[in-house]
């Protein structure tokens, strides 16, 4: 670990780190969770997000569900953004219930790219990415499922454009209140499209060598360090996911050299989705990974209470982030503290609708 990111007490789930000034008073984190829960039109934060954050304000961090920098880095509908004035205002409500509840919330920056579909784009335009490779499978528009199309290759004169979207949605994200951002390059969203190879086969400078595929994120990062203390700022990477049809024919030495481009610039953290996202297989060194990087590791995928405690206490990791457990459970700090029984996540309110599934998963009596 590196200054600024050092563990202040015995290093379990339950004792404080630091990012920086930030102090985090445990390592059970709250992973970023699309919930389509956005008030439309506007895609504005609403009452009823506020008060699903504010519930799980007991979490050492929230990261944010995915949040669109511009309207053209949307893909799914009722996704919130943090580029119209009313999402400022909508994001400072939240933040202001999180924090009257004691926690603290990064908003993760998300642009889409190839994953989406004309239907949510405005002026129904053709999705962007590096090469012009349309992904398998279906996107998710306001009349249901639609295949993907291929999406246009970004031309170079247009990139510093997407890199201003990010400047423009961290200072956004500052104006809202929040107390810092992860840039999402996981996923197979627009930067992970960049980094990996099966999606990136340009040309110019931003396609070809690792330095060339890691270019865009490495500006993107820049730009958001403008406006953000670095270790106020997050980088979500998903080496070995192959989610949104993604994939890369070396993904050990893609992502050994992607982290060591984050290192040394005193980030926050490094946010890894470890394996497959959905069957939790996975094949790559995760330390060789880590080892690149010099500050904080926070692991994710399939982790309950007692993996999250064996990664800590052996090292290999500094917090753990919890998705569908703490969808489930507001309180998860409390009960993993208690040992006490978790509440089971519902797959059919995962997505869109109402309080239902949201905000009404009971905390312990
Ligand atoms: C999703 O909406 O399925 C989704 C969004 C962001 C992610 C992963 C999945 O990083």
């Amino acid at each position: 670990m590196s200054a600024g990111t050092e563990a202040t007490t015995k290093t379990d789930l339950f004792s404080p780190i630091s990012l920086g000034d930030l102090t985090l008073p445990n390592r059970v984190i709250m992973a970023p969770l699309t919930r389509n829960r956005a008030a439309m039109p506007g895609n504005v934060p609403q009452a009823m997000n506020a008060t699903y954050y504010a519930q799980r304000a007991g979490a050492g961090l929230i990261i944010s569900e995915a949040t669109q920098v511009s309207p053209e880095g949307i893909g799914y509908p009722a996704t919130p953004g943090i580029h119209s004035e009313e999402q400022v205002q909508g994001w400072r409500a939240v933040n202001d219930a999180v924090h009257a509840q004691g926690g603290r919330l990064f908003v993760q920056l998300w642009y889409c790219g190839r994953i989406s579909h004309p239907d949510l784009l405005p002026d129904n335009r053709q999705p962007v990415s590096a090469s012009a490779i349309k992904p398998d499978g279906d996107a998710f528009t306001y009349e249901g499922l639609k295949p993907f199309v291929e999406p246009r290759a970004l031309r170079t004169d247009e990139i510093p454009g997407i890199v201003d979207q990010y400047r423009q949605a961290a200072v956004c994200a500052r104006d809202a209140g929040f107390d810092g951002v992860e840039i999402h390059a996981a996923n197979g969203y627009l930067l992970d499209q960049f980094l990996r190879d099966g999606t990136n086969r340009r040309d110019d400078r931003y396609g070809g060598s690792l330095e060339n595929r890691t270019r865009l994120l490495m500006e993107v990062l820049s730009a958001v360090l403008e406006t953000w203390e670095p270790a106020r700022v997050g980088v979500r990477i998903s080496p070995e996911n192959p989610y949104n049809d993604i994939h890369d024919s070396d993904p050990q030495a893609t992502f050994n050299y992607v982290t060591g481009a984050l290192g040394g610039k005193g980030l926050g953290y490094l946010h890894v989705v470890e394996g497959d996202m959905m069957s939790g297989e996975r094949s790559l060194d995760y330390r060789q990974i880590r080892d690149q990087f010099d500050g904080c590791y926070m692991a994710n995928t399939g982790y309950d209470k007692a993996r999250a405690q064996a990664v800590i206490a052996g090292g290999d990791a500094d917090m753990v982030s919890f998705g569908q457990l703490y969808l489930a459970n507001p309180d998860l700090v409390a009960r993993f503290k208690a040992d006490a029984e978790l509440n089971a996540p519902d797959p059919d309110t995962f997505y869109g609708g109402d309080e239902t599934g949201y905000t009404d998963y009971p905390a312990l009596a």
